[in-house]
């Protein structure tokens, strides 16, 4: 079948993008390259091979959406076009609504004028907001998630449950991310951050490979085992095949569904830096600072509903997601740019 992706040059779209094409669908890219490398869609096709046909553009841009659906026969969307530096969404919430709120908009709007029901849409664990009970199901209640970014996920996950009740036609399966990390094996796409990474494993890879002087430990004072926060690290690889097995599932059905997409275990930030130090050999530069404002101690995904209604769970464990994020790290020091 054609897909749409949308942002699918990104990190998380390029290995979406080659999980898509290694299945033998066609795709047609949407992306504005402000965060992301057209080198990301050329590298994939030579990784896959297959069929892309890539658009510049914005997502908001109506007239676009619909001469794209005009010239393919496009049977499902996956949206990942969008923002996602908690920072930059709390300095400039209205640009983050604007995009994130109004580019899922827009293409809802184009996929309804289009006669095109079927959408997988990003979202985030960071919609259950600050929970103490572990691991997270798509049952816990959502909670107030703790920045604009967050916000603007959790309010495109509304809009389409009201477009689900509205509209019978809708197929929408809803991806909570936990943490994405790691990249293609071939170390060939990868996570390219514009400016300093905010992430801890983007960061700490900066560092193994000496772009950046040390990791900033932020917090080692939460109730936590070893006091450091403590996140469910996902391969990029395994969310990308996520991303198929929802689509596989909404082809039989319409409504709104929605899915945990993590390993179901936990790390700490100490784990991680141990960890790179196994895979590198190196010792890794690093220090205590204070809590990051708006972090949460901990949370995992209790990833069974995925497992029962996929046929789908996590295959990689925290060690190759690492020596995947460092092989693309050393072999594109200045990422896409290098
Ligand atoms: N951390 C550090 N040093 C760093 C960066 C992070 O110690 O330089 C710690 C954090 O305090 C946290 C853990 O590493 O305990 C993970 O932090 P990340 O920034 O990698 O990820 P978060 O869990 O904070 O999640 C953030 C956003 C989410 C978003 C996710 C993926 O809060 O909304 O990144 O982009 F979905």
């Amino acid at each position: 079948m054609t897909i749409l992706l949308t942002g699918g040059a990104g990190y998380i779209g390029s290995h979406v993008l080659f999980a898509c094409l290694a299945a033998g669908h066609e795709v047609v890219v949407l992306d504005d390259f402000s965060n992301s490398s057209p080198a990301a869609v050329s590298r994939v096709r030579e990784l896959a091979g297959g069929v892309v046909t890539l658009y510049r553009g914005d997502v908001r841009d109506g007239k676009l959406l619909a001469d794209i659906f005009a010239g393919h026969a496009i049977t499902a969307a996956m949206h990942f076009a969008g923002k996602k530096a908690v920072n930059e969404s709390v300095a400039d919430p209205l640009d983050y609504y604007g995009v994130n709120v109004g580019g899922g908009m827009s293409l809802m709007r184009a996929m309804a004028a289009a006669g095109v029901f079927r959408l997988v849409f990003s979202s985030t664990a960071s919609v259950y907001g600050e929970r103490v009970e572990m691991p997270l199901t798509e049952t816990s209640p959502l909670g107030e998630p703790a920045n604009p970014y967050g916000r603007s996920k959790m309010m495109v996950e509304r809009v389409l449950t009201d477009l689900c009740r509205a509209d019978p036609r809708w197929s929408v399966g809803v991806l909570r991310y936990f943490n994405p990390a790691g990249a293609h094996p071939s170390g060939r796409i990868g996570e390219d951050p514009l400016g300093p990474p905010s992430n801890l494993i983007p960061y700490a890879a900066q560092v193994a490979v000496g772009r950046r002087p040390q990791l900033l430990v932020f917090g080692n004072d939460y109730p936590t085992p070893d006091g450091t926060g403590v996140r469910d690290y996902i391969h990029v690889m395994d969310l990308a095949q996520g991303h198929l097995a929802a689509l596989g599932y909404l082809k039989e059905r319409t409504g709104h569904h929605v899915w945990n997409l993590g390993t179901g275990r936990g790390y700490s930030v100490l784990e991680v830096i141990r960890g790179i130090e196994r895979v590198t050999g190196q010792p890794l530069p690093w220090a205590v600072a204070p809590r990051r404002a708006g972090d949460i101690a901990q949370y995992w995904a209790d990833p069974s509903l995925a497992g029962k209604d996929l046929g789908w769970r996590a295959t990689r464990g925290l060690d190759d997601i690492l020596a995947d994020h460092l092989r693309w790290q050393q072999q594109n020091r200045e990422g896409y740019a290098g």
